[in-house]
């Protein structure tokens, strides 16, 4: 009986869904717990690709449950979308449970995360604008529409008044909108959602652990976006760490075994907010060009730089992570030397702490610098015959931290994966 589960311990884009796709035959069931559509989780299998913003990354394997937990922020309309776009190859109706907790996103959730961007001016969050804050906050304002109330009486009221409430908020804002076509589209999507299993999904999740069947709780964002202890005002607006996936399920803390932290081989980040360790040089462009790193979101470029272990000891101590699963090792394959930064310098002083308020630092990054390797990388699947100096850069990274690495991601294709330990 125990309960896994898989977060990324940077900003997001780690490979979280290439990973827990490959995970997913150990388990029975794969669980979402928070977040909602500003996720864009990327598998490569049989020469295709998926992006799942909604639907956990167990989808594709027959045998697998998945489940949209209570802690997730659901919109209808992307969520029709999503099945469409994988329905040759997955049966979202019968694979797929959904929580009568979870909240729904409105079309006016949406704009109003648009006005609330556009309020912010020059400081704005860079947010994906899937309607993801102004949805958290009626769920913590308590006046939030779950996904069980649309099998109510009341529900068309209740949803009549939430929309006048927001209504007021953009006129409050000046902001321009018409809701013509996606009020219609929205409950359109709506009448769809009714024909998917929809329950308590806590009971199911409790039972499950009962008759001895594991979970994989998948996370999306990363820990640096944590709305506690990430960069914060620079954030999302869940629990993205590994806590999150208790209140996310319903699942207590005493249930939780391992822990997976999933990191980049180097960093990247989507969207406004500090980034110590980010490079503007040649260097930064390499990874990004070599990387493909735009969102699969939003298509936004990601910004790029160096592994920050400040980051990385920081995000595994808040999560427990008992393993973690170094991602895109081929990526650096071709650099002459790999820099990692070990500490900070702020106000001439020396720290490995990461700063409540590193927004408004002045952070000089100190780095080791590790030889890198030249050969391809992308075939090989036994550790044993890696060239030494990504193994150096991966025993380096487990004695700074403390923690093994269980897996090493060499290429986006599920195959592309070394076991370690
Ligand atoms: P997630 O949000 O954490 O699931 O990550 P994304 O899917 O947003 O971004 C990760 C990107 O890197 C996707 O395009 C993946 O297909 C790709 N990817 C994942 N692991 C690897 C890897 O080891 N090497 C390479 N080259 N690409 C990878
Ligand atoms: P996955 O699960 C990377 C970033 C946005 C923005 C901030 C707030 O694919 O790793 P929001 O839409 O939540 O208001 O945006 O968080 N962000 C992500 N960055 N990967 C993600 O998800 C992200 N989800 C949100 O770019 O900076
Ligand atoms: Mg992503």
């Amino acid at each position: 009986m125990k309960l896994d589960i898989l977060l990324g311990l940077q900003w997001g884009d780690e490979g979280k869904g290439k990973i827990v796709d490959y995970l997913t035959p150990n388990y029975k069931i794969v669980a979402r717990f928070q977040g909602g559509p500003n996720a864009g989780h990327t598998l490569v299998f049989d020469n295709q690709k998926f992006v799942l913003h909604l639907i956990p990354s167990g989808i594709f394997r027959e045998e697998t449950i998945n489940v949209i937990g209570n802690g997730v922020v659901f919109d209808p309309v992307t969520f029709d979308e999503e099945v469409k776009s994988i329905s040759s190859h997955a049966n979202v109706k019968s694979n797929l449970v959904i929580s009568n907790r979870t909240h729904l996103i409105l079309p006016t959730h949406k704009l109003l995360d648009a006005a609330n961007e556009a309020a912010k001016g020059k400081s704005k969050i860079g947010s994906t604008l899937k309607g993801i804050t102004p949805t958290y906050n009626d769920k913590t304002g308590r006046n939030g529409l779950r996904i069980g109330d649309i099998l109510s009486k009341d529900f068309d009221n209740k949803l009549h008044l939430l929309i006048e409430k927001h209504k007021q908020m953009l006129d409050f804002y000046n902001f321009e909108y018409n809701l013509d076509v996606l009020l219609p589209d929205w409950l359109n999507a709506i009448e769809n959602l009714r024909k998917y299993k929809i329950q308590n999904t806590e009971y199911l999740l409790n039972n499950e652990l009962k008759k001895g069947n594991a979970i994989l709780a998948e996370g999306a964002q990363g820990t640096m976006l944590d709305i506690e202890f990430g960069t914060y005002p620079f954030v999302t607006s869940s629990n993205t760490i590994s806590a999150g996936a208790n209140t996310g399920l319903g699942i207590a803390p005493n249930k939780v075994d391992k822990v997976y932290g999933i990191f980049k081989a180097y960093t990247t980040r989507v969207g406004s907010g500090p980034f110590p360790t980010e490079l503007f040089d040649n260097d930064g462009k390499k990874l990004q060009d070599k990387g493909h790193e735009f969102g699969a979101t939003t298509g936004r470029p990601r910004r790029c730089g160096w592994l920050d272990l400040v980051v990385l000891n920081f995000s595994t101590m808040i999560n427990g992570v008992t393993d973690l699963i170094m991602t895109k090792a081929d990526i650096l394959t071709s650099f002459e030397n790999i820099k990692v930064a070990t500490k900070y310098i702020i106000d001439n002083k020396e720290t490995t702490e990461l700063p409540y308020d590193i927004i408004n630092k002045e952070i000089t990054p100190f780095y080791d610098i590790i030889s890198g390797w030249q050969e391809d990388i992308s075939k090989i699947t036994d550790y044993n015959l890696l060239p030494q100096t990504l193994k150096n850069y991966v025993e380096y990274v487990e004695k700074q931290t403390s923690t093994k690495v269980s897996l090493i991601s060499t290429g986006a294709e599920r195959e592309a994966i070394i076991q370690k330990n």
